[in-house]
């Protein structure tokens, strides 16, 4: 429950059979601009959709509104010092650890690093934005290190305490990963050839993003040229939206449980990630798939 599969597909077919859609743009602030208001304009489609098909696709609509939030994450705020908001990221990734959702990713994300080494001939670079205090690009280091594998990785996020735990772990445990401070969204930071990559990955991150702001991380990754961006987050669901919030409780801090909550209202679901990664690369580039919990948007570029 909350793709809302049927009503989506319908809102789509609709969208799709008028002029501009999906909508064309030039600029980068263009872009944002643009796929905020598509994402929107599908949303509505899909409540009339919904309207038409009425009983329980129209209940489950209804639930799908009274979840979502545009509210931020405590993680984001300022009503949390950066020691407090290090203790959240810290809690996050002993879930990912304990959910055993680090390995998962790994078995996303390889086969993509390992094709872009073959295909170049040299070590391939993984870049992950918005990785928090650096589980999976460690636990993706240890891989890494112990089979020998032509890959190089570098972890980041806006918050420096993050960066400065995640390279700490990384000396203490002599993996080969480095971490530095990037902000996503900075036209002057990612992007703009600073950091070349092959693989740019932003795992359970994009719901702190607005539909505009991962088209862009997007198009920026075109400019550059890498094979994939890879983009995982919770799957949109009334499973999670319970779920999240109550693993998160287990570690008895509220402000983490309460950001579960959030986070898990603000999922995408794989319709609206298809819809932005076509506005932002094109539709044949792109796939969106599900490997529970977790939604996998990939966008690929080149050949
Ligand atoms: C839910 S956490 C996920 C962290 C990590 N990927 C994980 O799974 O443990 C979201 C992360 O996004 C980061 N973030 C938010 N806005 C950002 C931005 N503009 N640039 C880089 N990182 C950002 C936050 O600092 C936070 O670490």
């Amino acid at each position: 429950m909350l793709q809302l599969n049927t009503a989506s597909g319908i809102a789509l077919g609709n969208l799709r059979s008028r002029k501009g859609f999906p909508p064309a743009w030039k600029t980068l602030a263009e872009l944002e601009q643009v796929t905020d208001r598509a994402v929107e304009a599908f949303l509505d489609e899909r409540l009339q959709a919904s309207k038409q098909l009425g009983g329980a696709y129209l209940l489950e609509e209804l639930a799908d509104r009274a979840l979502r939030t545009g509210e931020q994450e405590l993680m984001d705020g300022d009503r949390l010092n950066e020691r407090e908001k290090l203790d959240l990221v810290r809690a996050l990734d002993r879930q990912n650890s304990f959910m055993q959702i680090y390995p998962t990713l790994i078995g996303i994300v390889l086969p993509f690093a390992l094709e872009a080494a073959r295909r170049s001939g040299r070590d391939a670079h993984v870049l992950e934005l918005a990785g928090g205090t650096g589980g999976f690009a460690l636990a993706l280091a240890e891989k890494v290190r112990n089979e020998g594998l032509p890959v190089r990785i570098t972890g980041s996020d806006i918050v420096p305490a993050y960066i400065g735990e995640a390279g700490k772990q990384a000396e203490d445990r002599q993996l080969p990963v480095e971490f530095i401070r990037l902000d996503a969204l900075d036209p002057d930071g990612f992007g703009n050839n600073t950091v070349d990559a092959d693989v740019i990955v932003v795992s359970q991150s994009l719901h702190h993003f607005t539909p505009g702001q991962i088209a862009v991380m997007i198009a920026r990754c075109a400019q550059q040229s890498p094979a994939a961006f890879i983009g995982i987050d919770g799957y949109r669901s009334l499973l999670l939206a319970a779920g999240v919030p109550f693993i998160a409780s287990l570690q008895a801090i509220p402000s983490f449980a309460i950001d579960g909550l959030v986070s898990a209202r603000k999922f995408y679901s794989e319709t609206e990630l298809g819809i932005i990664a076509e506005i932002a690369a094109g539709k044949g580039s792109r796939s969106v798939s599900c490997s529970w919990p977790l939604s996998i948007l990939c966008v690929h570029f080149g050949s």
